[in-house]
């Protein structure tokens, strides 16, 4: 069994392990798409202590994998309140895709993952922001239903979720226990080719 296949690649939940690989897709995103995606210019020590900060307990990250390599990433947390997810609230999302893998559809299966896991939580509204500017981002969110709240240098987007179904929960587990073995059968290829040569 495979994670979910995507154009070129697959997506499948991030984990623990995943840490460097997901630092390094967002440190190859350049300054248009930093800005884009953190609402201002962010550097390279920002990044990297942002990626190590990323895998808490209450973070949900699906990852596109083109070849092992993160090309792009959708994240879910809890926002607003001190509540796990899971226990209701609200929760943000956040996406990110690498310039040539974009208009693909790789944004909207992220996004896809991001809304069902919200919905898994029971997040009452989920919010994502934007600049006002960004294009992309208000079509993805339009794509899902999301409502668009304009302001003067931000966009805000919230959708309801509704509440998980039986096939919402399956859907969600059978991808992770996919995707986790695939994560872990990256981890396995990455420590073998770091083992020195045989002499
Ligand atoms: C927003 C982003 C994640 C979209 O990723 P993507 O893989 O290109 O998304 P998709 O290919 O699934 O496209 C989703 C929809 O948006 C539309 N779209 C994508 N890029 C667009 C653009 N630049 N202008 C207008 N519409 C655009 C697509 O046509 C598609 O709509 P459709 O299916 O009805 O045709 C990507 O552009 C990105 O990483 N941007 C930089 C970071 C960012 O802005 N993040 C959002 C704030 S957190």
């Amino acid at each position: 069994m495979d994670a979910h296949p995507a154009p070129d690649g697959l997506i499948r939940r991030l984990w623990p392990s995943d840490t460097a690989g997901f630092r390094d897709h967002l440190l190859r995103l350049d300054v248009d798409s930093r800005h884009s995606r953190f609402g201002g210019a962010v550097s390279d020590d920002f990044l990297i202590g942002y990626a190590d900060r990323c895998f808490g307990i209450d973070d949900v990250i699906y990852g596109y994998l083109v070849d092992g390599v993160v090309r792009g990433a959708g994240e879910l947390r809890g926002v607003g309140h001190n509540l796990p997810l899971g226990f209701g609230g609200s929760a943000e999302a956040a996406f990110s895709v690498e310039m040539d893998w974009r208009r693909r559809g790789v944004g909207s299966e992220l996004m896809a993952r991001i809304v069902r896991a919200a919905r898994n939580r029971r997040a009452d509204t989920l919010y994502m922001s934007c600049l006002t500017s960004n294009q992309a981002m208000a079509s993805l969110a339009r794509k899902f239903s999301a409502e668009l709240r304009r302001e003067p240098d931000e966009a805000v987007a919230a959708l309801d979720p509704k509440g998980p179904s039986a096939g919402s929960v399956f859907g969600e587990f059978s991808d992770d226990f996919a995707g986790f073995t695939t994560a872990m059968l990256d981890l396995h290829r990455r420590a073998f080719s770091m083992r020195p040569a045989a002499r």
